[in-house]
């Protein structure tokens, strides 16, 4: 196809501050994956693995099929919750990528530099 003309909406990914346009017919996963992005991680990219779990914090998505209670209970998806690969955007939407893979985007703070201990540095031995 030389043109994709589906309709597209923003998606935003708060940890990355990145944005891309995703149509309304694909999973939030697949048009991330589609533009080469890496701000969602990508397992199974079919519901099974959960590593794509997203809490969408504004806007609205419906789901592409069913989503593993193994990885969103009832409660969770009350909560926004979802797989991205499991859920297209409907509007625009801004999401978080969950706890354990929110790891990667945050730095643990600089210890400060008296709670650094004191290395002794290796000495070369004289022969
Ligand atoms: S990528 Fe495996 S559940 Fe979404």
């Amino acid at each position: 196809m030389l043109f994709d003309t589906r309709t597209r909406v923003d998606v935003h990914v708060v940890q990355t501050g990145e944005s891309y346009p995703c149509a309304t017919d694909e999973s939030l996963l697949r048009g991330m994956l589609r533009l080469g992005r890496r701000g969602i991680p990508a397992g199974c990219v079919n519901g099974g693995c959960g590593v794509c779990k997203v809490q969408i914090v504004e806007g609205e998505v419906r789901a592409l099929g069913p989503v593993s209670r193994a990885h969103v209970s009832v409660e969770e998806e009350a909560r926004g919750y979802t797989l991205a690969c499991r859920a297209a955007p409907v509007t625009a939407v801004r999401l978080e990528v969950c706890a354990r893979l929110a790891k990667p985007f945050t730095r643990a703070a600089a210890p400060a530099a008296s709670a650094v201990p004191h290395r002794p540095t290796a000495t070369t031995k004289e022969t």
